[in-house]
């Protein structure tokens, strides 16, 4: 399974991003699945539906391109006053009204202990955006205010390579269901 991972921080030293990095270090190089983390939402044009038509802005085609060719799709975000960031937002918006989210399995993923209100909100967006949102599915490790040094250790840690790697292998399960 090919797995696209976004995240929806663009903070350079982002816990998000650093955590999907890790998922994709777990999975390991040549492995049964494949995470490609995607850290770019920050260069996606404000949507437009007037920017819907072809040709897209080259920033959101790649995007859509890299979303068409996952087989599912982990989403890992901060909260922004008690919200989705406008950024992550955004990104979403762009796959609206297209093909490719509609049948596309997705799965949360979370680096704080915090932000339950933001998930909430992005558990009823996704459901809304694909059929294959997956709410039980769900990795979360506490990594908040933690310096970058001590993420890469919290994350090369054998128990949280098990967690990482039965992360994907429940959501590869759940991707392939849809394959029946
Ligand atoms: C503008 C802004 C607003 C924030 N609002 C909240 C919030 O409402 N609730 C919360 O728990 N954390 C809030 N935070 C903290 C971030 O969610 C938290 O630091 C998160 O782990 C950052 O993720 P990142 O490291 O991937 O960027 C906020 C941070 C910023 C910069």
């Amino acid at each position: 399974m090919r797995f696209l991972a976004i995240s929806g921080s663009v903070r350079r030293a982002s816990t998000n991003t650093a955590m999907l990095r890790g998922l994709q270090a777990a999975a390991g190089a040549g492995a049964e699945h494949g995470v490609a983390v995607y850290d770019r939402i920050g260069g996606l044009p404000v949507f437009s539906p007037d920017l819907e038509a072809a040709p897209l802005p080259a920033a959101v085609a790649g995007f859509v391109a890299a979303v068409a060719a996952a087989d599912g799709v982990i989403i890992a975000s901060p909260e922004y006053v008690r919200a989705i960031p406008g950024g992550m937002k955004n990104a979403i918006d762009w796959l609206v009204s297209r093909e490719e989210l509609i049948a596309k399995p997705i799965a949360l993923a979370h680096a704080s202990h915090r932000g339950d209100d933001m998930l909430a909100q992005l558990r009823t967006v996704l459901a809304t955006v694909s059929g294959r949102f997956s709410a039980d599915i769900f990795l979360r490790f506490p990594l908040m205010a933690l310096s970058p040094d001590d993420i890469a250790e919290r994350l090369r840690a054998a128990d949280a390579v098990e967690t990482m790697r039965a992360y994907l292998a429940d959501f590869a399960r759940f991707c392939g269901e849809g394959d029946n």
